[in-house]
């Protein structure tokens, strides 16, 4: 028997990216719209999330009506709309979701409300048709730093978990410092390729009794320290050294830690999501370690590591199908765990 199939229009407003996408059977991209506010947040070196809020509210609607036009899609086609209810900032997280349930009531399309995090996850199922569960995943985003076990659809256990700052955040602040502005991660990727990873000898710090765990803020302090100490000394600093270390220092950290949480747990399989999935040097790194250890590596290009629709359409369409549906009640979480509802 031919199965019907399932058409969702995905929704992303957590942050600072207005997107939408429309997705099939949570594998096949029809439609991938994404409005970046970066340029407006650059401004302020950082994202103003009542300024976020305002921008999501003037964009989503033609975000939404060109993810319908580019799937050549109407309303009618759509058989569930999935949008990110959390985590994220309240205010950018509250267009998406007001957004989704008034369609979802004028139109009589369900609706499935998405954890973000679980999205970079579900980002994987979009190139690697044949990956499925279980797998490892390290999931480093501006916000959140995990490894986390997929043991199946729609179900995650959390091995590891930052004390600190988020990767990208580390990132984010380092670039600051060095005068690369907002955002951070891209800039850093790209001076590090022309600096020496190994100029500069950063700290790694080690958790006792949480051998999956990270803590970004020791290496951050370093990094600051030894910028003021060339300042104090009138010394001039190579910053493309300085982001190469740094970032060698980040990387190794969590590809070693990911990689020996797969081993420990018998995972063959590992993947990367969230934005600091698209750091060039991670994704390198990562498929050299994993190819020693005999572990199959699984990445996302880097248009489905940062925030987009896609991969909330793909996250909506494994609850869908589970038979989740959320009505008219459905809020926004702010601070929403992985694997809660
Ligand atoms: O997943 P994402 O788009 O939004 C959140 O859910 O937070 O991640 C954004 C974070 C930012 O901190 C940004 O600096 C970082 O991902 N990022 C990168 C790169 N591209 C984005 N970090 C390192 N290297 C990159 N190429
Ligand atoms: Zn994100």
């Amino acid at each position: 028997m031919l199965q019907k199939d399932i058409k969702i229009l995905g929704i992303e407003t957590s942050c600072d990216e207005t997107a939408a996408a429309v997705v099939v059977n949570g594998r096949e991209v029809l439609s991938n719209v994404i409005y970046s506010q970066i340029d407006i947040h650059t401004l302020y070196g950082g994202v103003v999330p009542e300024i976020a809020s305002r921008k999501h509210i003037e964009k989503i609607t033609p975000v939404i009506r060109k993810a319908l036009e580019d799937a050549s899609l109407t309303w009618d086609d759509l058989d569930a709309i999935a949008v990110t209810y959390g985590p994220g900032l309240v205010g950018p997280l509250l267009v998406g979701v007001g957004t989704a349930k008034a369609i979802s009531y004028a139109r009589r399309i369900p609706l499935v409300g998405v954890n973000h995090i679980e999205g970079h996850i579900c980002a994987n199922y979009i190139e690697n048709k044949e990956l499925e569960p279980p797998f490892m995943c390290l999931v480093a985003s501006g916000g959140h730093s995990h490894i986390v076990k997929t043991v199946d659809y729609g179900k995650y256990e959390i091995l590891g978990r930052t004390h600190d700052d988020a990767a990208g955040e580390a990132f984010d602040k380092i670039a600051r410092a060095i005068g690369l502005g907002y955002p951070g991660g891209p800039k850093v990727d790209k001076l590090a390729r022309e600096g020496n990873p190994d100029a500069i000898r950063f700290p790694r710090a080690v958790i006792e009794d949480a051998p999956y765990d990270f803590s970004f803020s020791g290496l951050k302090s370093s990094v600051l320290n030894y910028l003021n100490n060339a300042e104090m000394k009138g010394e001039e600093v190579n910053k493309a050294d300085v982001a190469a270390s740094f970032q060698k220092a980040v990387i190794e950290v969590l590809t070693e830690r990911s990689i020996k949480a797969a081993i420990d747990n018998d995972c063959k399989r590992l993947a990367l999501a969230g934005g600091v999935a698209s750091n060039s040097s991670l994704r390198e790194y990562m498929k050299k370690r994993t190819a020693e250890e005999g572990i199959e590596f699984f990445n996302p290009s880097p248009i489905y590591c940062t925030d987009n629709g896609v991969m909330i359409a793909s996250a909506g369409y494994y609850e869908f199908i589970k038979g989740v549906r959320d009505g008219n009640t459905l809020n926004a979480v702010p601070n929403l765990k992985i694997g809660e509802r």
